[in-house]
């Protein structure tokens, strides 16, 4: 599987992905399909503001997209923060497709001198606050009742990961990333024993994440 800057040509399986999840889930707070012309701007747009949008490939296709836009665009004192995207196809979840998307969207964040990345994830959506628990984003900021569909209200929670740990001297809490991702630890050291896990899950020491 590679990891790659996504092209027009993957546009087709983009859209196909994002409809599915759109029709299928509280994932997306759409209710209309998006349209190849809206995925086409979106790129577009993101390319022209030096944003990434990757995909995660192999012989089958694209199996998942990433990227990260702004967050709360119009304040610029918000510009080191991004809230991102991730979604795989649904024959290739559960693979570790998202985790190496994600890899790949901390690297891209930390390149562009990004410093927190924000998940907005619909509060039904275990299967996405599990992977994100996995991956060392904090639990913050539950807001009820604040989208709707299928005719009924959704609650969305945030779930940021900071990039750097705190400055020396500030109060030693676990932060997000003091908890940082087993996983993305894994994926660039190698798998380790889970005694070796629960050493370091946990210990500030544990910054191996490449957007820390
Ligand atoms: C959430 C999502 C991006 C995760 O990507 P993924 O490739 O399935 O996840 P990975 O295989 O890299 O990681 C698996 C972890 O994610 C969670 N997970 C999410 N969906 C899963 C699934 N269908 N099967 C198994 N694990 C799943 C689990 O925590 C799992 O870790 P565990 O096995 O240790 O419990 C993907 O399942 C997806 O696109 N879901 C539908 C759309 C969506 O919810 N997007 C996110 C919106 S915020």
């Amino acid at each position: 599987m590679e990891i790659r800057d996504a092209t027009e040509i993957d546009l087709a399986e983009i859209l196909a992905i994002y409809n599915e999840v759109i029709a299928n889930s509280t994932a997306v707070y759409a209710e209309q399909p998006a349209t190849l012309e809206d995925r086409r701007a979106w790129l577009a747009a993101r390319r022209q503001s030096g944003l990434p949008v990757i995909v995660a490939a192999d012989d089958r296709g694209v199996l998942g997209f990433a990227s990260f836009g702004d967050w709360r665009g119009a304040w610029a004192g918000y510009r080191h923060t991004i809230e991102h995207t991730v979604h795989v196809r649904a024959d290739a979840r559960g693979g570790g497709v998202g985790t190496a998307l994600m890899a790949a969207l901390f690297e891209r964040g930390e390149a562009i001198g990004k410093h927190v990345m924000i998940g907005a994830i619909d509060a039904a959506n275990a299967s996405s606050l599990r992977f994100h628990r996995r991956l060392g984003f904090a639990e913050v900021a539950h807001f009820r009742e604040v989208g709707r569909k299928f005719n009924r209200w959704l609650d969305l929670v945030f779930r940021p990961a900071l990039s750097r740990p705190p400055r020396r001297g500030a109060a030693l809490r676990p932060t997000a990333f003091a908890r940082i991702a087993p996983a993305l630890d894994a994926l660039f050291h190698g798998p380790r024993s889970g005694a070796e896990r629960s050493k370091t899950t946990g210990s500030p020491g544990c910054l191996h994440s490449p957007f820390g």
